[in-house]
């Protein structure tokens, strides 16, 4: 059975703001997810010390290289003993594969980013030119089902598109979402964004950065998040 969760995107700067901000969390241990900008300031040592902390970890530097360089940075990464970390799709099965691989025996989950939920299908057609007769949800499924043939475990992708990733591709293979927002919240830079609640149906986990990070009462949020996304 899959242990559905909210992941908290900590965007921070620097170790210090981030153990501030995780410090708020005195009854809960929140699913921690590190991203390019916390790692690239602070290194592998940020990581085992929230691990050390007791939080699950994704480590999100969304890989994207040849084959063989993605294939030695993702052993690196599972090393860290990170419980999910994650590839582009769009660097091909084969570098897909090639990452799982390295992964073997490991405990560490391989998921792979489809389209950025930042990516509108007008973006897509006319900057990225990819192919004008497909909807967006058409090449988001097509990655996923690349992933999943990779022998990947999940996608990160859109809630918007997780329902019919799990109809196509079975309900074992994950779903985790970003571009979660509260109705009351501002979009900021995410184009295809829903609801914790509206998320419940389709995704195995929610990454939430702002609509919690930068709420006046970020634990609130978080509670509010769980319960609109776990609650019954
Ligand atoms: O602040 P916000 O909730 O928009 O943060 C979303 C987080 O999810 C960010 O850390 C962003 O890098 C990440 N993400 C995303 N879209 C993807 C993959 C990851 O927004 N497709």
């Amino acid at each position: 059975m899959i242990d559905k969760d909210v992941i908290v995107a900590c965007d921070f700067p620097s170790a210090e703001e981030t153990y501030k901000f995780l410090d708020l969390f005195t009854d809960t241990k929140p699913y921690v997810k590190i991203g390019m900008e916390l790692y690239y300031a602070e290194g592998p040592k940020v990581v085992s010390e929230i691990k050390a902390r007791g939080h699950k970890i994704f480590l999100d530097l969304k890989l994207h290289d040849i084959p063989n360089t993605v294939a030695h940075a993702a052993s690196q990464l599972a090393k860290l003993g990170v419980d999910m970390t994650n590839v582009h799709c769009a660097g091909g099965a084969k570098m897909m594969a090639a990452a799982k691989a390295t992964l073997e025996g490991s405990s560490t989950k391989l998921i792979a980013v489809t389209q950025l939920t930042s990516t509108s299908e007008e973006v897509m057609h006319e900057e990225l030119l990819l192919d004008n007769s497909k909807t967006i949800k058409e090449v988001v499924i097509n990655y996923a089902q690349n992933a999943k043939d990779a022998g990947l475990d999940g996608v990160v992708c859109s809630p918007l598109e997780a329902g019919e990733i799990k109809k196509s591709i079975g309900d074992e293979f994950l779903t985790i979402t970003p571009g979660i927002r509260f109705a009351d919240d501002a979009k900021g830079d995410q184009v295809r964004v829903t609801t914790p609640a509206d998320a419940k149906a389709s995704s195995d986990f929610i990454v939430v950065g702002r609509s919690i990070t930068a709420a006046s009462d970020p634990v609130a949020a978080y509670n509010r998040c769980v319960q609109d996304f776990l609650g019954e």
